[in-house]
């Protein structure tokens, strides 16, 4: 199996927003490596959060990248705006477009690195035909659209899967895992083969924030 250094992307979407800033400074003392922004437009999922002015908050709160998991059904229409504002990765859903490739296209054109995302119920096979231009796959564990999700089970085997395809035909991709994430389950999943971390509840609903972004990162060094 390939090796690439394990990285955690806290989700804000569960961050408390009356104190956004000290809420980024915990993670950042953490250790985080990424902060992931949840884009919903209450059509793809049945909620709706912030848009590209998030990212923009974001710059100027920290200097840690940022990856954006678009769940909008018009994908294209948003990511010049996301890759302005400087974000680093793009994760559009392989289900909001009939023409998924070109809109990870749009990403590459434009500088930015391109992941997918894949919801439970669509096979992991069906990145295949975007990997020239993938840069990682994000596998949900939950369905999208809301933090504090319970993580699906099966969702281990899937990114076992992924892996093994990925490790033949381009192992320098990585495997995301968002849903459901936290200290028990994170080893597990990077041994079945994920490498990008995203955790919302688990890391701002907990009493220090801090902590547990160090153990998170503790138990992924470890696993
Ligand atoms: C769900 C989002 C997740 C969410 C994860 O639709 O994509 O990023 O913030 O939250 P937890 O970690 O609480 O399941
Ligand atoms: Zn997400």
């Amino acid at each position: 199996m390939k090796t690439m250094k394990p990285l955690l992307a806290p989700s804000i979407l569960s961050a408390n927003f009356s104190r956004l800033e000290d809420d980024i400074r915990a993670a950042e003392r953490g250790g985080a490596d990424y902060f992931h922004l949840d884009i919903m437009d209450g059509h793809f999922v049945p909620n709706i959060s912030y848009g590209p002015m998030i990212a923009e908050v974001m710059k100027s709160i920290t200097d840690i990248p940022l990856d954006a998991h678009l769940m909008i059904t018009k994908p294209r229409e948003y990511i010049p705006k996301f890759i302005d504002a400087g974000v680093e990765i793009i994760y559009p859903h392989v289900e909001a477009s009939y023409d998924v490739y070109r809109t990870v296209q749009m990403i590459t054109d434009l500088g930015g690195k391109a992941g997918i995302t894949l919801n439970p119920g669509t096979p992991v096979d069906s990145v295949v035909p975007l990997l020239d231009l993938l840069d990682s796959v994000l596998i949900m564990s939950v369905c999208p659209g809301f933090g504090g999700q319970k993580f699906i089970p099966s969702s281990t085997g899937r990114i076992t899967k992924l892996r093994g395809i990925l490790d033949e035909l381009k192992p320098s991709v990585r495997i995301a895992v968002d849903g459901g994430v936290g200290l028990d389950n994170i080893g597990a999943l990077l041994k079945a083969g994920a490498d990008f971390f995203i955790a919302g509840s688990a890391i701002f609903h907990a009493d220090d924030i801090e902590g547990t972004v160090k153990a998170m990162k503790k138990a992924m060094e470890s696993a």
